[in-house]
C-alpha cells in the first residue's frame, strides 16, 4: 500500500514538472530505464568517436582537421558527462563499460556504418548530429535532473557539430563534379540509417509510452523522425542534393513530407550486432580499454596514496 502511495506522489511530482534528483525516492523501474537509456547514450558518444576519428589524419586541410579534432573531443566529453549522470543512479562506470565491451549493452545503430570518404564526415555532422540535436534538445527537459543538466551542455556543442558538417557537405556539393558526386554518395548512404537513429516506429517502441508518462521522453520516435525529415529535406535541396527516397513528397494537407518505408529488417539486424562495423567497433573499444589499463591503475594507486596520506594526517 505504502509503495502505491509513493508511486502516486512520484507521478504527481513529475506532472508538476518537478525534477527528480539522485537522493529522491523513485520507482525501481524508473531508475532502471534511466540507467538503460543514459548508459546507452554514453556508449553512443564514445563509440561515435570511432567513425570520425578514422578521418582525423586524413582531413583535407588544417582547418578541417582542427574542427574534426574538436568535435571528436567533444563527443568524448559528452560520454563522460553521461557516464557521470548514470553513476548518480547508483551504478559503477566500470560495470557500464564492461557491458559495452562484452556486447551486452546497446549503442546507437548509426555508428555501425563505415566512413568511406571525407564527405561522410560532412554527412555525419549534418545528418547524425542534426538528428541527435532533435532527439537531445527535448532531453534538456527530461524529468531526471542530472540527465537534463548534462544535456544542456551537450546540446550547445551539438549545434557546432551540425554546422561544421553541413558546411563540409555544402562545400563539396558546390565544388567540381567529382566533389558533388562524393557529397551525393554520402547522402545516399547516410540518409536512411539517420532516420533509423530515432528508434523503432511508435507502435513497436517498447519503452516510449512509459518513458513519456515519466517525462523522460518528451516526444515519440516517429514525431522526432518526421521533424528531422521536414527540416533536412530543404537543406539538401538548398545545396542541390537529392534525398534518396522516391516516395518523398511534400503533403500540403499534413504539412509534412511523406516519405518511404524504413528497412526495419536492416535496423534490427544492426542493433542485434550484424551491422557493417559492429564487430570492428567493439574490437577497437576493447583494444583501447586494454591499452588504457595502466592509466586506470595509476589513477587508482594515486587516489589510494592520497587517501592513506589523509588518514595518517587525521
Ligand atoms: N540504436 C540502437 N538501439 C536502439 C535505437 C538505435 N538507434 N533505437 C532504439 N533502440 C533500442 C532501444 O535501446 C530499446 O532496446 P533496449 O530495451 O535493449 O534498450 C529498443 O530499441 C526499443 O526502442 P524504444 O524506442 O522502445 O527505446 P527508447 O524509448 O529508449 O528510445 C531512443 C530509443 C530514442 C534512442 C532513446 O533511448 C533515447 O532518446 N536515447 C538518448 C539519446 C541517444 O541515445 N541518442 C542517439 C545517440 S547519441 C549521438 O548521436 C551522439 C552525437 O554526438 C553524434
Amino acid at each position: 500500500m505504502e509503495n502505491l502511495t509513493r508511486e502516486k506522489e512520484f507521478q504527481a511530482k513529475l506532472d508538476r514538472e518537478v525534477k527528480i534528483e539522485p537522493k529522491d525516492w523513485m520507482p525501481d523501474a524508473y531508475r532502471k530505464t534511466l540507467i538503460r537509456q543514459i548508459s546507452q547514450h554514453a556508449h553512443s558518444e564514445i563509440v561515435g568517436m570511432l567513425p570520425e576519428g578514422n578521418w582525423i589524419t586524413r582531413a583535407p586541410n588544417l582547418r578541417r582537421k582542427a574542427a574534426l579534432l574538436a568535435k571528436v573531443q567533444d563527443e568524448a566529453g559528452h560520454g563522460l558527462y553521461l557516464y557521470s549522470a548514470a553513476e548518480t543512479l547508483g551504478v559503477d562506470r566500470i560495470d557500464l563499460e564492461e557491458q559495452l565491451l562484452d556486447g551486452t549493452a546497446k549503442y546507437s545503430s548509426i555508428f555501425n556504418y563505415p566512413t568511406q570518404t571525407w564527405a561522410d564526415i560532412g554527412a555525419i555532422g549534418w545528418l547524425v548530429d542534426g538528428a541527435a540535436i532533435l532527439n537531445q534538445v527535448p532531453l534538456c527537459r527530461t524529468s531526471y535532473g542530472p540527465y537534463a543538466r548534462a544535456m544542456v551542455r551537450v546540446c550547445k556543442e551539438e549545434s557546432f557539430h551540425q554546422r561544421q558538417g553541413y558546411e563540409i557537405i555544402m562545400t563539396l556539393a558546390q565544388g567540381n563534379e567529382a566533389q558533388k558526386k562524393l557529397a551525393q554518395d554520402a547522402l545516399n548512404r547516410w540518409w536512411w540509417p539517420a532516420l533509423m537513429m530515432f528508434g523503432p516506429s511508435d507502435d513497436n517502441s517498447k519503452h516510449s509510452a512509459q518513458s513519456m508518462a515519466w517525462k523522460i521522453k518528451r516526444f515519440s520516435n516517429d514525431y522526432l523522425r518526421q521533424d528531422f525529415v521536414d527540416r533536412t529535406v530543404p537543406q539538401a535541396e538548398y545545396i542541390g542534393l537529392s534525398v534518396p527516397d522516391k516516395d518523398l513528397k511534400w503533403n500540403d494537407e499534413r504539412g509534412h513530407y511523406d516519405f518511404g518505408p524504413i528497412n526495419w529488417e536492416e535496423f534490427y539486424n544492426v542493433i542485434k550486432g550484424n551491422g557493417p562495423c559492429n564487430r570492428q567497433r567493439l574490437k577497437t573499444r576493447n583494444a583501447s580499454f586494454k591499452a588504457g589499463a595502466w592509466v586506470r591503475e595509476a589513477a587508482s594507486a594515486y587516489a589510494d596514496k592520497k587517501a592513506s596520506r589523509k588518514e595518517v594526517a587525521a
